[in-house]
């Protein structure tokens, strides 16, 4: 029986997938994956359309998008939605770059990387909440990196991708205060997983060494005993692969 749902949000990125795989062995839960493509799942064992693997394709991460979804997801099983992976973000793209120098910034880039990693999350907290509100726990963990953290921004550079996951972490502390008092079942976690071995960090590996370069699977692992021990004590969390807590 069906007690709990998991929400995977871009799941075609490499860490969605990997939550994804390890999640849906798991008997009492329904998973649902949302994304604007599932290729990644192509060569993956993975059973799709089942009563209780669903997936929503979204043209885009849009508002009017993310309310489509929303209400798709609405007309699902009735079981509480207990986890909540909000995977979007992109560091870079056939028209961006992370920044070097001031001369590198670019307003349009700017403008592109905040709606995807600060808009694009902010968006689905705000329409998901309704949904989620309630008395089962829900925690709810959105993509977040080190390097948004202000106090730990030593070596400067990448200055779109730090701003947007610097605002991130604003949202998710600002929501997580208007949710202790609306949501108290909802517990807000803001994630680093690492650097890990995606398309995302896949230009910028070369001076990682090869232990501090994670696998998607490992930081799945990772990620979901974390989620597993979170408290729910309405407030925010800023959290890394280990479980310990950054600066903000
Ligand atoms: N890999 C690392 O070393 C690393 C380090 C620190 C933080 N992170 C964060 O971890 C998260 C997952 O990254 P990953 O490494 O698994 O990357 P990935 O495999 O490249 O996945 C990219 C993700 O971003 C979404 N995305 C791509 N373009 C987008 C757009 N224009 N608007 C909104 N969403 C878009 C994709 O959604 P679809 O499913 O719809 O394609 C997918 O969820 C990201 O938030 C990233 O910033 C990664």
């Amino acid at each position: 029986m069906i007690t709990e749902q998991t929400l995977i949000i871009g799941a075609n990125s490499d860490i969605g997938k990997a939550i994804a795989l390890q999640t849906q062995a798991e008997k009492n839960t329904a998973l649902i994956l949302i994304s604007r493509d599932f290729s990644n799942f192509d060569n993956a064992d993975f059973d799709f359309d089942t009563t209780k693997i669903k997936k929503i394709t979204v043209a885009d991460y849009q508002a009017e998008s993310i309310d489509k979804a929303v209400a798709q997801l609405a007309a699902f099983d009735s079981a509480p939605i207990s986890r909540v992976f909000v995977c979007n973000g992109v560091l870079h793209n056939d028209n961006i770059q992370p920044e070097k120098r001031l001369e590198d910034f670019d307003a349009q880039a700017f403008l592109q990387v905040m709606t995807s990693n600060t808009l694009t999350p902010m968006l689905w907290i705000q329409k998901l909440t309704p949904l989620l509100t309630g008395k089962s726990p829900c925690k709810f963990v959105l993509f977040s990196a080190r390097v948004g953290s202000i106090s730990d921004n030593r070596l400067g550079g990448w200055y779109s991708y730090r701003a947007s996951k610097a605002a991130l972490n604003m949202m998710v502390k600002t929501a997580s205060i208007e949710l202790a008092r609306r949501a108290k079942n909802i517990k807000l976690i803001a994630f680093h997983p690492g650097t890990t071995d995606t398309p995302l960090s896949k230009p910028f590996q070369k001076n990682v060494p090869t232990n501090k370069l994670f696998s998607a699977e490992f930081v799945a692992k990772q990620l979901l005993s974390i989620v597993e021990h979170a408290p729910l004590d309405q407030t925010a969390s800023y959290l890394d692969w280990q479980g310990e807590s950054i600066n903000w």
